[in-house]
């Protein structure tokens, strides 16, 4: 990385674990810049200055950007990418660490990226695309159940029916495409190939032609324990992901990582932010299931923890196309972060309850808080699903996790809920 001045106040958007995390990593940078958040919520304000604007009102962001003398924005979620945050923000002359919507796109469209995938032949499942029910349907008896039905656009996670049988296929391609449940996102959807194997996923920061990937990662999306029941953001996570070993790692850069990256750039995009590349290890080789144009959630909290290099000088190097050269250096300890949800979650949950946290955390532990606010007499209360995440670093995956779970016990709050089993899958492995 050449030298260059870091920016000295920066803005982060957004309000979830995610951005607890980068606050906090880019809080510990040498530079000490002045740091913002918008809209945050009740952990990320005990450490920096928050402010009510709504991650998707992108004039109110500009607006705040600019009264507050921004430096540097970096965009947690992806509804303000996909809304053009980044574009306006640069129109204002004020640099920002996330893509503008064109590249946003890979995320909020599933078709764009399945069509960028297969033109680049790049590994991803065969797919068709529909905007009609009657052809649906009979492309579906011509592939045969399991299949994936995936609605196009962004659908807050909901958008992807992984049908056991043709019947539960049929049914969501008329909820998707026929009812109005999914809104103009399912006005078009993908029918794909289901892919077997075992799931991981890869954070690489993106500056046109150049990249680094980060630390290798493993979230855990079923609310249940064993890994059963419905999907969620993320009930928890690991790193490193022992499943990516160091030859596994290098075909993915060869096969998927490079050549995606290389494809988006010759798309006309020039992507400066997280690419996040979910990956299905089919017995076939690694193969892509999809984008996403922003940091995990909560793979960040387990990633950021590991890195040595500052990240604030990795992201300000990527907005301004000076990426190339860049080495991270990682620490070797392992990170596990337990997600502590509202009971009910990811269906219906109540908000408001009080929560009283351990204190002092023991040494390697820290909390973060992703659905909480404070209430008219400033107690912390649950605000979302997901509520806080604990996240451990230390020598081993074991040491980790008994780290964190230690903590997890002591946590008080009624409609506490979370899975007693994260990286079990790992640790079976040894
Ligand atoms: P997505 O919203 O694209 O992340 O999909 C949600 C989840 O559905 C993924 O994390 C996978 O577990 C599953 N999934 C998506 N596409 C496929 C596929 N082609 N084969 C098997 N599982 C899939
Ligand atoms: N944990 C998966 C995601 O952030 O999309």
């Amino acid at each position: 990385m050449p030298p260059t001045t870091l920016p000295s106040s920066i803005l982060v958007v957004g309000s979830g674990g995610r951005e607890h995390a980068l606050v906090r990593a880019l809080l510990a940078s040498p530079a000490r810049p002045r740091i913002i958040c918008a809209p945050g919520n009740a952990g990320i304000a005990d450490e920096v200055a928050c402010f009510p604007v709504a991650a998707d009102d992108i004039a109110g962001l500009v607006a705040l950007a600019q009264r507050e003398k921004i430096e540097f924005v970096v965009v947690g979620p992806e509804v303000p990418l996909s809304l053009g945050l980044a574009d306006r923000l640069l129109a204002a002359g004020i640099p920002v660490y996330g893509p503008k919507a064109d590249g946003a796109r890979l995320e909020a469209s599933k078709i764009f990226t399945k069509q960028l995938l297969l033109k680049n032949k790049i590994p991803t499942a065969a797919a068709g695309i529909f905007s009609e029910v009657a052809p649906a349907l009979a492309y579906l008896k011509t592939r045969g159940a399991p299949i994936v039905v995936k609605a196009d656009g962004l659908a807050a996670g909901k958008g992807v029916v992984v049908a056991p049988t043709l019947a539960e296929a049929e049914t969501a391609v008329h909820d998707m495409l026929a009812g109005e449940k999914f809104g103009a996102a399912g006005r078009q959807l993908l029918i794909e190939d289901c892919l077997v194997g075992e799931e991981t996923s890869l954070l690489v920061v993106v500056s046109g032609r150049d990249y680094v990937i980060l630390p290798t990662s493993q979230d855990h999306k079923r609310i249940g324990e064993g890994d059963t029941g419905p999907n969620t953001g993320g009930m928890g996570a690991y790193s490193p992901a022992g499943v990516v070993t160091p030859a596994l790692l290098d075909r993915i850069e060869r096969e998927i990582v490079r050549p995606s990256v290389d494809a988006i750039a010759a798309a006309g995009i020039d992507f400066r932010g997280t690419l996040f590349i979910g990956l299905m290890l089919t017995p076939d080789g690694p193969s892509v299931i999809e984008f996403n144009t922003r940091f995990g959630d909560p793979e960040t909290q387990v990633v950021l923890p590991r890195l040595a290099t500052d990240l604030l000088a990795v992201l300000w190097a990527a907005a301004r196309g000076e990426l190339a050269g860049t080495q991270l250096a990682v620490k070797p300890d392992h990170a596990l972060c337990v997600v502590i949800a509202a009971k009910g979650y990811p269906e219906n949950y109540p908000k408001g309850d009080a929560i009283t946290l351990p204190s002092p955390l023991p040494s390697g532990v820290s909390i973060i808080h992703a659905g909480t606010a404070k209430n008219s007499s400033g107690r912390v209360v649950t605000h979302g699903g997901r509520v806080l995440g604990v996240t451990a670093l230390a020598p081993t995956l074991r040491a980790a996790a008994a780290r964190a779970y230690a903590v997890c016990d002591q946590i008080q709050c009624a409609s506490k809920y979370f899975r007693r089993d994260i990286g079990a899958r790992e640790l079976h492995r040894r």
